[in-house]
């Protein structure tokens, strides 16, 4: 059972113990929020000038894109008004600054179907961020910068939630992938030949879906554990969408979060988290519970061409 809220009046620790059982929330209008999508909407609007940004397939072809989000999307991520952007709204939604941590904000871009869909603008299919070493803790934040339709946006499989789907989260160490990050470019081509996570066998085409079209100005907070998928992009405009993702460090030690109930993967991507007041790391000794031994490769990744 997965219940859909609509500008909630829980505070923080409700609200997280909401989504740790699988609820999804929607706030429609922060203005913090509207004010992340208004700045993010003039610099691709610049990138791209004078060109309209939601029809910039008709005008480049794919690997111009790849270049072109290569080169823009981590300007974009370290651009120290971004991580100012993601305070407020934390802020703005009775969040505690000095006790989140989040990780860098991510830009995601989804081209009609025939476009990039590889490496730096990867669809994504079905997963939950933990197989991909997310911690139990994690609170994924989701929010349109141009307006979104429910066909070219993201979706749920509530009923994945909490229970154990088959699959090959055990190949994937997250210190490797750290590694392929940093040649993000190799992975934008026909190609894509990273290990993604996903379901041993496919869902049932008649497995219930849900989709929250949250208006711009708005923004979805869920589990990172929760089943779900990039919705292939059927309308011609392309999406623009921004996710960023938060743990509070009372979590971390207390071990609460979601159920996780069929992770295997290698690894954790807790060193990626870092205080929204003074931008500390998670202590080791407090990382240290949820990494696994056997994990080798890159543990701190500083990320240039994140996808
Ligand atoms: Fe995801």
């Amino acid at each position: 059972m997965v219940n859909l809220h609509i500008d909630p009046a829980f505070d923080d620790a409700e609200r997280r113990r909401r989504l740790f059982g699988g609820d999804v929330l929607v706030y429609t209008h922060v203005p913090e929020v509207a004010a992340f999508a208004a700045y993010t909407r003039e610099m691709i609007t610049e990138l791209f000038a004078p060109h309209d940004p939601l029809s910039i397939q008709t005008v480049h072809s794919p690997e111009q894109l790849a270049d072109m989000l290569i080169e823009f999307k981590p300007r974009w991520i370290h651009d120290p008004r971004s991580m100012d952007h993601v305070r407020a709204i934390a802020r703005a939604l009775g969040c505690e600054p000095a006790k989140i941590h989040a990780d860098v904000p991510k830009l995601r871009t989804a081209f009609p179907q025939g476009g990039l869909s590889t490496g730096i603008a990867y669809a994504f299919q079905v997963h939950r961020d933990t197989w991909y070493s997310a911690p139990k803790q994690q609170i994924n934040w989701w929010m349109p910068v141009w307006p979104v339709e429910a066909d070219n946006i993201m979706e749920f499989y509530p009923r994945g939630f909490g229970n154990v789907i088959e699959n090959n989260s055990g190949d994937y160490n997250y210190y490797q992938a750290n590694m392929w990050r940093s040649n993000i470019k190799e992975f934008s081509g026909g190609k894509d030949t990273r290990v993604h996570p996903a379901p041993v066998k496919p869902l049932d085409a008649d497995e219930p879906r849900l989709t929250v079209v949250p208006p711009v100005g708005g923004i979805m907070l869920f589990s990172g554990d929760q089943l779900h998928a990039s919705v292939p992009n059927t309308t011609k405009a392309t999406r623009y969408s921004i996710d960023f993702r938060t743990v509070d460090r009372a979590d971390v030690l207390s071990g609460a979060g979601a159920p996780i109930a069929d992770v295997a993967s290698l690894g954790t991507s807790l060193r990626d988290f870092h205080r929204l007041t003074d931008g500390e790391p998670l202590d080791e000794s407090e990382i240290a519970p949820y990494d696994t031994a056997d994990a080798e490769g890159v543990r701190v990744f500083v990320p240039y061409h994140h996808e």
